[in-house]
């Protein structure tokens, strides 16, 4: 039964890659594979081949539909959401969220009312929601199963240094060292047999919910080995290069410090809340996104609030050059007694709107721009000041190839934006990459990967005993009603 099953699926093979060309719709992502690959939000990708962004009319959103049902142990229908994001470039992103255990779950695809090749997916099942506290026991083959790349270098880099670490030796140096209680927050994490616990440091430490969710999130997909680390909840990275190496794992890095860096809160947040409490992710920028490319605006967009002096000086170019730039200043706190000549504020746009206009500028806040990866994803072309600071896939980044480099004084912004307004084809290709880039590296699947491997690595490199202190809290698992079998069973279409 095996080898024939083997047999029809290498045909299969075969005749694809024999009549590729002719493939008309190609059908991609971890969505496909609800069994294995569980996320608060599953998507994958559908790319009706014969339409691109010039060719591109809104009836192709009406022609393509998307039916996904399945049922309950019981036999009553799933409660699943589904959302399809056109992406206004003859291919969508179909995302689907389910509340409970799932079996006999299909996925149905149609175009003009009939099955699209391929489709229907079936699968017997259990689909678990993310909510299910079902860890795969063996966290090496779940991170193969989770189709996790084998190690990124930003973690390797971060990680060089540390061997064989005395973690509690190393807490009692970041205690006293980074005793500032008014400006300094982090918190101190154990995960041993799979729970949760932690001890916080600091005034404000509300911020620590971004890390339990992750933390959460990943234990209830995989059987985490015995780990602690040390989070930061500021956004300022706090071990200076040349003092004493104390690993602590923060959310932004920079050329002068030696943090751990992890994806930010924000777009841990994005996926975890992903077609949940947050609008903004980089699946649904890439829905939300109104024009194509060639109907954009030839001007560069920029909002944000005044967290740094280059900001104030944006305003000032683009008054200089009203035929280059739409920027406003949203916000007055650090540099209040500047609102009269900078200001007035004016009311927050939806951030899809900025891919109204093909250039988007992207200047540091108090640290990196988080926003940076929403850009990259929206298809337009980022300029992008020159920054010591960093998130974790900054590293993978090419400039010219990802997004046009400017200065830190924003000297030559005007230059750069007048070589993109004069190379668009150029420019064209720069957006288009970054999109790919997006996709394929800051999509949820990636950003749980990241952590997971991130946090997998650690815990090689830690000699001492993980034990739980007598001061921690036990950061519960939220009840959820799951049926945990361990049945991994996928009918071959
Ligand atoms: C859709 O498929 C075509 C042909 O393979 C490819 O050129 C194009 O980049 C794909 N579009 C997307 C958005 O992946
Ligand atoms: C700037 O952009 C906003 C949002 O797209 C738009 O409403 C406004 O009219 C633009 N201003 C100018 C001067 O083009
Ligand atoms: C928690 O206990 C550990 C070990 O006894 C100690 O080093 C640490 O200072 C305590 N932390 C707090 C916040 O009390």
């Amino acid at each position: 039964m095996y080898s024939i099953k083997v047999k029809i699926i290498i045909i299969l093979v075969f005749l694809n890659i024999k009549y590729s060309s002719q493939k008309l719709v190609e059908i991609s992502g971890p969505g496909l594979d609800p069994e294995l690959i569980v996320m608060p939000a599953r998507y994958f990708y559908v790319n009706f081949t014969f339409v691109d962004d010039k060719s591109y009319t809104p009836d192709l959103a009406s022609k393509f539909a998307v039916e996904i049902s399945g049922k309950t142990r019981k036999g009553n229908h799933c409660r699943i959401w589904v959302n399809k994001l056109d992406r206004k470039d003859g291919s969508f992103i179909v995302r689907y969220k389910i509340y409970e255990t799932c079996y006999d779950f299909s996925i149905n695809l149609y175009y003009n009312s009939k099955p699209i090749k391929g489709s229907p997916f079936i699968y017997k099942g259990p689909i678990q929601a993310d909510q299910c506290n079902c860890p795969h026991e063996d966290f090496e083959s779940w991170l193969k199963e989770y189709n996790c790349v084998k190690s990124y270098e930003q973690i390797d880099n971060d990680l060089k240094y540390f061997k064989e670490i005395d973690m509690k030796k190393k807490l009692q140096r970041i205690v006293e060292k980074f005793n500032r209680p008014e400006s300094t927050s982090y918190c101190h994490y154990v995960i041993k047999d799979n729970k949760i616990y932690r001890t916080c440091y600091g005034k404000h430490v509300g911020f620590n919910m971004f890390a339990d969710n992750i933390l959460l999130s990943l234990t209830r997909k995989a059987m985490f080995p015995d780990v602690e680390l040390v989070i930061n909840l500021g956004d300022w990275p706090l071990v200076s290069k040349g003092s004493e190496l104390l690993p602590v794992f923060s959310w932004c890095g920079s050329h002068d410090t030696m943090d751990i860096v992890m994806p930010t809160y924000d777009i841990t947040e994005s996926t975890l809340e992903n077609m949940g409490r947050v609008t903004l992710d980089i699946l649904s920028v890439q829905g939300g996104v109104e024009l194509p490319w060639w109907q954009r605006e030839e001007k560069a967009i920029w909002r944000g609030r005044d967290s740094r002096s280059e900001r104030l000086k944006l305003v000032d170019i683009a008054r200089d050059h009203p035929d280059l730039f739409n920027v406003s200043l949203t916000n007055f706190f650090f540099f209040r007694e500047k609102e009269n000549e900078y200001g007035p504020k004016q009311p927050h746009i939806s951030f899809f709107k900025f891919f109204d206009y093909k250039y988007q500028v992207n200047i540091d806040g108090t640290v990196a721009a988080y926003r940076f990866p929403y850009l990259l994803a929206g298809g337009g072309l980022v300029l992008k000041q020159d920054s010591p600071y960093y998130e974790h896939f900054y590293s993978q980044l090419h400039d010219w190839e990802h997004f046009v480099p400017v200065k830190r004084d924003l000297s030559d912004l005007v230059d750069r934006l007048q070589w993109a307004r004069s190379h668009d084809k150029d420019a064209y290709q720069i957006a288009n990459n970054a999109k790919k880039f997006a996709t394929e590296n800051l999509s949820p699947q990636h950003i749980f990967c990241y952590h997971a491997l991130l946090f997998w690595e650690w815990s090689k490199r830690i000699k001492s005993e993980v034990t739980i202190e007598e001061n921690m809290t036990h950061v519960p698992q939220p009840t959820f009603d799951c049926d945990c079998k361990n049945i991994r069973f996928k009918e071959e279409l």
